[in-house]
């Protein structure tokens, strides 16, 4: 029965998001199926309390003492099979009606401008407002990385919780992980606004944030206290690197080992981000010498540390790079035994669709739908060149569980996504692992990790 609500709870959910006839349609037949089942247990538990007050109503029968037993076993068994069943039917109707309820809401944001619209979805989850899955992750979509074991592949994308002061929120809501950042040493507020930009036609976001970060200081706080109180951890973090304006470019490997000197023992696992566009020189970082240093004094300052030596160290890079670059950056992270790379950040292309949209010509990176088969890509081939050793991270463009499930194959042993969630809102969540639960059954994969790198062997 829990299946079947959860089913209900992502076909709602994915309803409210697309809100296409079709769909609707469809899921109403659907819905309207399981509600008829996920009620019947509900009536059939009630059914004994009934009974009980029509046979305290009876009077005279219940004076027997017989029947008094009778009657308080009923309602005994009636009460307790009620409880239980309403206990299973709310949560996961609630779960249904929470979901769907956010879905509703998430498009009334897009009212806003896109920054407020962000802000405020923040400032709620941070209120504990946002629903949260009450159903475990199908076992199918657990999957293993640097030693640690991920309900579900899928996880939000630095940028979105950059203070860390949303990410339990967001965690609850049935992201398998949640990367906060990029948090920079020192508080710096990023370029003028405006500096985010939507192009819904094309299901992609074009952003000049540029770091504003209100520091480690502040993330500092949060992180420890979440820390601190353990047993609540609901999933697990990554936290995310990145470099002041003002920091020199051959001073810049400092601001990543103050990132893991002053928050890395927070992340279970810690991000080297090099490839935003929006910082100038940043990118430059990616090059095979500097990044080999970089990497170098970034990994000794998390072995030095008790708190961070285990920490595994992952660089993002930019779906920008040329073959050459990939190659450098392949054979950096092998030899540094870096523990992940994530790909990808936002591209500084535009594509001609792109290029045609009132804010195509935006500075800035483009992220979402256009970004996957470029970003996918270069995952492919760093796969390739890492021969599976190195654990990535697929990220850009993934609005659905085939988009996941192609990212798998390609060689991500995770998924990130950012943008579609923005336009999508928290349904989406549930509908793409439940998709990419499908694909994974449909091609006789048990399970996430057997699908790692799928495309390369054929
Ligand atoms: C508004 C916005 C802000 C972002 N900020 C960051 C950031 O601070 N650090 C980072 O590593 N990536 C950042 N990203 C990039 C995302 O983490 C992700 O790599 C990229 O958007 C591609 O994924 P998507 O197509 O699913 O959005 C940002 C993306 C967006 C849209």
């Amino acid at each position: 029965m829990r299946r079947v609500a959860r089913a209900l709870a992502a076909r709602c959910a994915s309803d409210a998001v697309n809100a296409s006839r079709g769909a609707c349609e469809r899921s109403s037949g659907r819905a309207g199926e399981m509600i008829t089942r996920i009620g019947t247990p509900a009536r059939v538990l009630r059914a004994p309390s009934r009974a009980l007050s029509s046979d305290a109503r009876g009077g005279s029968e219940a004076k027997a003492p017989g029947s008094v037993f009778r009657a308080v076993s009923y309602a005994f068994v009636g009460a307790a099979g009620a409880m239980v069943g309403l206990r299973v039917s709310d949560s996961t109707l609630a779960e249904t009606a929470e979901y769907a309820a956010y879905g509703a809401a998430t498009p009334a944001l897009r009212l806003l401008d896109p920054e407020l619209a962000h802000d405020v979805g923040i400032a709620m989850l941070e209120l504990g407002l946002g629903p949260r899955q009450r159903t475990a992750d199908d076992a199918s979509l657990e999957t293993r990385a640097f030693g640690m074991t991920f309900t579900n592949p899928i996880g939000l994308a630095a940028g979105f919780d950059k203070d860390a002061r949303a990410f339990e929120a967001l965690l609850r809501m049935g992201f398998g992980f949640v990367e906060i950042g990029s948090v920079t040493p020192q508080p710096q507020p990023g370029n003028p606004k405006p500096r985010a930009f939507r192009l819904p036609e094309h299901g992609a976001v074009i952003n000049r944030y540029g770091f504003n970060s209100k520091g480690h200081e502040s993330a500092k706080g949060r992180l420890a206290a979440y820390r601190a109180n353990a047993s609540e951890a609901v999933g697990l973090l990554g936290v995310n690197l990145g470099k002041n304006k003002t920091t020199l470019e051959e001073n810049a490997a400092d601001d990543y080992v103050l990132g893991v000197d002053n928050i890395g023992e927070y992340g279970d696992y810690i991000v080297v981000n090099v490839s935003s566009p929006n910082t100038p020189g940043l990118r430059n970082l990616q090059g095979r010498k500097h990044l080999s240093g970089l990497l170098r004094k970034v990994l000794s300052a998390r072995d030095r540390n008790p708190a961070t030596a285990k920490k595994p160290v992952l660089v993002k890079i930019a779906p920008d790079l040329t073959d050459a670059e990939i190659k450098d950056v392949a054979s950096v992270v092998k030899s540094e035994k870096v523990d992940g790379v994530i790909v990808s950040n936002t591209t500084i292309a535009r594509p001609d669709a792109i290029k045609a949209h009132a804010h195509g010509g935006e500075a800035g990176g483009l992220s979402g739908k256009p970004l996957m088969e470029p970003s996918t890509r270069v995952l492919h081939e760093m796969y390739r060149l890492t021969g599976g050793k190195i654990t990535l991270v697929g990220c850009g463009g993934v609005a659905s569980g085939e988009d996941a499930y192609a990212k798998i194959r390609a060689g991500a042993t995770l998924v990130q996504l950012y943008t579609a969630f923005a336009f999508g809102g928290p349904p989406l969540i549930l509908k793409i692992k439940r998709e990419l639960e499908e694909c994974l059954k449909r091609d006789g994969f048990a399970s996430v990790q057997d699908a790692v790198g799928a495309a390369h062997r054929k």
